[in-house]
């Protein structure tokens, strides 16, 4: 502790007499049964997002109180407070319209409330990046403890892990390659503990996005949300942040250019999921950092792919724990990284990353520099007169055989127009040609859900169809796989040229020149675009409507205007 903390005394309710406020804050504190010696001690916030709603931080509650043990041991109160929790399937239209939200909630109550410091418990997938983002924006010094992510489950002998093994086993089921049953036994081994989705989806990619920023106690992000090791990471992270109290050593000052950078290397070499894009982008965003596509092409070209996980390869995130974790893939990137970033232990990377931390190594799911996977990173930017500010492809999990492919547009106008003729049988498509979904982007109303993995036509997928090309401006869950063009923007709903592809154009996709165009005519685009309709459906109040008015682009990782 560098300096006297300000403890309950900090930021006093306003009744215009400050000997007041602190006399009836205190009365009140005691009405919770703290004694006089806990309530002079410093506080550490702990923001807590346990909820019915949401599966993946079950165990919170276990965790809380390891938290709370390591604080009182290091002589601080912890206090937990709730914010708005995102349990990923359990909202609609999707999380990311909240992410924003839980953001403003995390912020403001951090603000609002006398703490010295915070810990930030988060793991599904908008959790951690909008405790992240608020935590930014905030400033007060801050930790994150991430919930971990959860273990697998067996079917049959198999091992299963949501969600890569939900879409596999559900696109069998599509395919009348399982039946009924079957489907119905797999459901009930995708989740079978508690955690975050066992394979590199988004909320594992954050997690290590947040151990390479320096957001959380070094070698913690992977660790299974059931394993003991877990706990102890809980217990240590209240350590920890009580030696933040007093330390300039605030996200602002940990996440910058520099450690931003680092997360992107650390993201091309995870294979991670492409929605981490755009929350790095944000999060970022909110520390005046700007992350540009052109950026991470650049980054991508010298970044091989390392990890052998779920979608992109074939171990789950229990793998990656034992097999050293994140620690042992910032090792094998140091030359690629900013040594001289500050983590939140104030210790550099650098210092971090000095000697090893003796733990196993297992090449087979973390890959040496000098025989990666890839050669190149896993994700990659488009640019085009399709995507005039960019669209994401992830490569690594794409079909190389579609890499350089021109095909017919198979076009659908909205989620609506997706579900109604996709398994159609009278549906004009073919194995080659380019499925394209419009107007689920951040401006439309659906709010950028994980649409962008459009299903396999079922005539197709009947025929042993298993990728083709798909591009939309929505989201994909960081657990799928496939040659998915994503994140198209400008998006439809904002009047981008992706609204103006019709049934039967021709579009070219080109990853050797990152290209995505529609090989139509500039004046026939123009002709469209006047003809094109203005989208009426709007919010008339609420979050909703503030969400409508001031969202950004997915290139301004899709945060909320007077928040950035
Ligand atoms: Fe919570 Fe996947 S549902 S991380």
């Amino acid at each position: 502790m560098t300096e006297r903390a300000a403890g309950l005394n900090d930021g006093l309710t306003d009744y215009g007499d400050k000997d007041f406020s602190r006399y009836l804050r205190r009365s009140f504190a005691q009405s919770m049964g703290y004694s006089r010696t806990f309530l002079d001690k410093p506080v550490i916030g702990i923001a807590y997002t346990a909820s019915d709603f949401n599966n993946c931080h079950r165990h919170f509650p276990e965790l809380l109180a390891a938290v709370k043990r390591g604080v009182l041991a290091t002589g601080a109160l912890p206090l937990e407070f709730p914010t708005i929790s995102l349990g990923e399937v359990f909202l609609s239209p999707t999380s990311l319209k909240f992410r924003n939200l839980m953001a403003m909630d995390t912020e403001e109550m951090i603000r609002a409330q006398p703490m010295d410091a915070v810990v930030l418990m988060g793991g599904c997938d908008k959790t951690v990046p909008a405790q992240l983002m608020g935590a930014v924006s905030a400033n007060r010094p801050a930790i994150m403890l991430i919930g971990g992510p959860m273990m697998t489950g067996r079917h049959r002998g198999e091992r299963l892990g949501a969600c890569t093994d939900c879409r596999r086993f559900w696109a069998r089921y599509r395919a009348g390659d399982i039946d009924a049953e079957e489907i119905s036994a797999v459901e009930g081994q995708l989740a079978v503990t508690a955690g975050t989705c066992a394979v590199m989806g988004t909320a594992s990619t954050m997690a290590c996005l947040t151990e390479a920023l320096g957001m959380c106690l070094p070698g913690t992000a992977a660790i299974p949300a059931v394993h003991a090791d877990r706990l102890r990471a809980a217990e240590a992270t209240g350590i920890a942040a009580v030696k933040l109290i007093g330390s300039k050593l605030t996200p602002s000052a940990i996440i910058n250019q520099k450690s931003v950078e680092n997360a992107l290397r650390a993201l091309l070499a995870l294979g991670g999921s492409t929605n981490a894009i755009i929350h790095l982008t944000a999060i970022a965003g909110r520390a005046g950092v700007k992350v540009s596509l052109d950026q991470l092409n650049k980054l991508s070209d010298s970044t091989p792919v390392l990890v052998n996980l779920k979608p992109v390869g074939n171990g789950y995130m229990e793998d990656f724990y034992a097999a050293g974790g994140m620690g042992a893939l910032l090792r094998e990137l140091k030359p690629l990284l900013h040594l001289d970033c500050l983590t939140v232990t104030g210790e550099t990377l650098g210092e971090r990353l000095e000697g090893g931390d003796g733990r196993y190594l297992d090449r087979t799911i973390i890959a040496s520099r000098e025989m990666p996977l890839e050669t190149e990173g896993g994700l990659i930017a488009l640019f085009g007169n399709l995507a005039p500010k960019g669209a994401i492809l992830k490569r690594s999990a794409a079909d190389a055989k579609l890499f350089e492919h021109e095909g017919r547009a198979v076009v659908f106008s909205s989620l609506a127009d997706l579900a109604a003729r996709i398994d159609d049988p009278a549906l004009d498509v073919a194995p080659d040609d380019i499925l394209v979904l419009q107007n689920a982007g951040p401006h439309a109303p659906s709010c950028m859900p994980e649409a962008g993995y459009l299903p396999i036509p079922k005539k197709l997928a009947q025929h042993g169809v298993k990728d083709m090309i798909r591009i939309s401006d929505a989201r994909m869950s960081g657990t799928a796989f496939g040659t998915i063009v994503l994140h198209v923007t400008p998006d439809a709903a904002s009047g981008g040229p992706l609204g103006l592809v019709r049934n039967g154009d021709r579009i070219r996709l080109s990853v050797k020149k990152r290209s995505i165009e529609l090989l139509v005519s500039d004046a026939e685009l123009e002709k469209r675009a006047a003809a094109a309709p203005v989208l009426k459906e709007r919010p008339e109040r609420g979050y909703a409507k503030l969400f409508a008015e001031q969202i950004l682009g997915a290139d301004e990782g899709c945060d909320i205007r007077i928040l950035v």
